[in-house]
């Protein structure tokens, strides 16, 4: 089946509107398209759990810090509405910028206190961009349940508050990393790794996973954290701008976790920024 797509806000509110009167919910799932694996399990995700699905392709230019990254993010809408056919989502929302930034537009969504580690402090003003276009789309879509993946954890975490925080009447569900069989995560970015970088990329998620393998053992992360980042070094991996353990409800730095925490990572591989994170085994 051919993928209806919407491109302005009164088409996009008339077709919400009509299932919400037919007491139909709604699920969205926000993409920048380019979709992979990753997004069409939260895709099915959205399917198994709402009567209808909107997925949205918006590259957000308000999340990119840097110009040459908004120019070189992927666009593939034609291959995406291809990949999306076979789950029959009722639309895919494709504004273009006027529909969500209209002239004028001066507001700003800013998720205090988690957005100052992480992503937050190596990308200044990634997650205000994040924040408002997500809220953008949930008043938009007035979906019900919006599903996002834990590979973007911390994305996660800010939306989830900043719906809470605005009471947006929408339940944000987590859905886990999908990898490639070589333990790279998905990302619309692997597109940009050469072939060269491909063949080293998986070195970040095995190096997470021999350093939580440590941990389960009783070994405490500080004792850790230095040789895992060498180990990058030494695989390619030109920078490594954090590699944490962090309690998963606040982001607090942890060496030997007593609450559910995750190990996070972001490094530069031949120009392109991957990030991961993982699940760390309660010890203390
Ligand atoms: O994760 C993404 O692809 C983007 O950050 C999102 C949530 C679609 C907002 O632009």
């Amino acid at each position: 089946m051919t993928t209806p797509i919407i491109r302005t806000l009164a088409d996009l509110r008339q077709a919400a509107r009509r299932w919400h009167m037919a007491g139909e919910t709604i699920g969205v799932v926000p993409t920048m398209g380019a979709l992979h694996d990753g997004h069409l399990s939260l895709v099915a995700a959205a399917k198994a759990a709402c009567d209808r699905v909107i997925v949205t392709i918006f590259v957000n230019p308000k999340q990119f810090n840097q110009t040459s990254d908004l120019d070189n993010y992927p666009r593939t809408e034609e291959e995406d509405a291809r990949k999306l056919e076979r789950f029959a989502v009722d639309a895919v929302y494709a504004p273009d910028v006027s529909q969500i930034y209209p002239l004028g537009f001066c507001t700003n969504v800013s998720v205090t206190g988690m957005t100052d580690v992480l992503c937050g402090a190596h990308r200044p003003g990634h997650f205000d961009g994040v924040a408002t276009v997500v809220t953008k789309l949930f008043t938009q879509t007035a979906a019900d349940k919006a599903f996002f993946g834990e590979k973007d954890f911390q994305q996660l975490m800010v939306v989830q508050r900043m719906a809470r925080d605005l009471d947006i009447p929408i339940e944000v569900v987590g859905c886990p990393t999908i990898r490639e069989e070589d333990g790279l995560a998905m990302s619309s970015r692997n597109l940009l790794l050469s072939d060269r970088a491909r063949v080293h990329a998986p070195r970040l998620n095995e190096v997470m996973e021999e350093v939580t393998e440590k941990m389960a053992q009783g070994t405490a992360f500080s004792a850790l954290q230095a040789e895992a980042v060498a180990r990058l070094e030494t695989a390619g991996f030109t920078e490594v701008d954090y590699f944490e353990v962090r309690s998963c409800a606040a982001l607090q730095l942890l060496d030997r976790p007593t609450e559910p925490a995750r190990l996070f990572a972001a490094a530069w591989l031949a120009g392109v920024r991957l990030i991961d994170n993982i699940d760390v085994p309660v010890t203390g």
